[in-house]
């Protein structure tokens, strides 16, 4: 049953909700991963991107029930970074070697459109690929950090269940959340979204909604966290317990459908297991976003527990990052990354 699931995934890259599903309630993955690492290599080579991630701000307008930076945490201890930091920390990034920085911050109506496109100008003025991270805005405002050189904008959709959308994220409209992507797609982004996996409530069929959904749009990238419970957010009592392998097996399910997008090994899978990025990267992944936020910024950007990194500094994650990728025979890719260069031998 699930090796003729993985043979007509690999072959044709198309599933029905219900073949996901039962890949998804496979209790012997190993199958599943393998096929994913195959299909990795064969579209998208042994090179994995970096992408160098700068927190900016962590003042949010929303309050999703399921995040340590929401509104209503009172005990969030707020920064935001002035535009000179940020691109100082930019210019750094280039030290580093990394090509693309992400800015990413909570909805922080500090940061107009002027600020932000301000922002960008003196960032791609340092020869950086822009990725940005920074939420819902308007179509015009996403139209004027197209204008001032942004190239891709990262926007999860955390569920495709409308109905638990809106209970897990109050005030906002999921609907609102299609709209966004849609006007991201139509302003020529590089778009990368992405799922929460283990939400209170979630069901195996809405994660395969959620596949499909990033296959329909399609997404350029797609990002698959587990949901680790906040203790200051209202989902403190729930458990992280089994998100770490059904985001194993959702990245995995994932290659198999979009063989070609980038996907990142993300930073809450390594928070729930010491190898997770690893693991990741076997399992379908070729990106990891190391953090380039210095001080201590980092520990304040705190979206769930325990994220990994936050004592470190900029050049101990990349040099960490390298020793990683190269403990199992990848590479740091040295091209910018953009979805299909790997195929157009870029
Ligand atoms: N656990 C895991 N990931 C989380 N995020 C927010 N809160 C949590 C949490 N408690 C993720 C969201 C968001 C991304 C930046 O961080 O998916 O899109
Ligand atoms: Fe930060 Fe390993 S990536 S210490």
């Amino acid at each position: 049953m699930i090796d003729k699931i993985l043979t007509k995934a690999e072959q044709t890259h198309v599933l029905t909700q219900q073949e996901i599903v039962t890949l998804l309630q496979s209790t012997q993955p190993t199958v599943l991963f393998a096929a994913a690492d195959r299909t990795r290599q064969k579209y998208v080579g042994d090179g994995v991107y970096l992408r160098g991630l700068i927190e900016f701000s962590n003042y949010c307008k929303n309050d999703c029930m399921y995040c340590g930076i929401r509104k209503s945490n009172t005990r969030a201890q707020r920064y935001r970074l002035s535009p000179a930091q940020i691109v100082e920390m930019a210019r750094k990034a280039v030290d580093y070697g990394y090509k693309t920085v992400v800015l990413q911050s909570g909805e922080d109506g500090f940061f107009s459109a002027d600020v932000m496109c301000d922002i960008i100008r003196q960032i791609k003025k340092i020869g950086l690929v822009i990725t940005l991270s920074i939420g819902e805005k308007k179509l015009e405002e996403y139209a004027s950090y197209k204008q001032a050189g942004a190239d891709r904008y990262l926007l999860r959709i955390e569920t495709t269940d409308k109905a638990l959308y809106e209970k897990l994220d109050p005030g906002m409209s999921f609907e609102n959340r299609l709209r966004c992507l849609q006007d991201l797609k139509e302003l020529g982004y590089e778009v990368g979204s992405g799922s929460l996996v283990g939400l209170p409530g979630q069901t195996l069929e809405s994660l395969a909604e959620d596949l499909l959904f990033f296959q329909r749009l399609p997404v350029d990238m797609a990002g698959i966290g587990p949901f680790i419970p906040h203790p200051d957010t209202p989902l403190f009592s729930e458990t992280a317990n089994g998100h770490f392998e059904l985001s194993l097996k959702m990245m995995a399910i994932m290659r198999l459908l979009l063989p070609d997008i980038n996907i990142p090994a993300t930073t809450a899978m390594e928070t729930l297991h010491p190898q997770g990025r690893l693991l990741a990267l076997q399992c379908g992944a070729n990106v990891v976003m190391p953090n380039v936020t210095e001080g201590n910024y980092r520990q304040k950007y705190e979206l769930y527990p325990g994220k990994i990194c936050t004592g470190d500094t900029p050049a101990k994650c990349r040099a960490c990052i390298e020793g990683k990728i190269q403990s199992i025979g990848r590479h740091i890719s040295q091209s910018r990354g953009f979805h299909g260069d790997y195929l157009k031998g870029k």
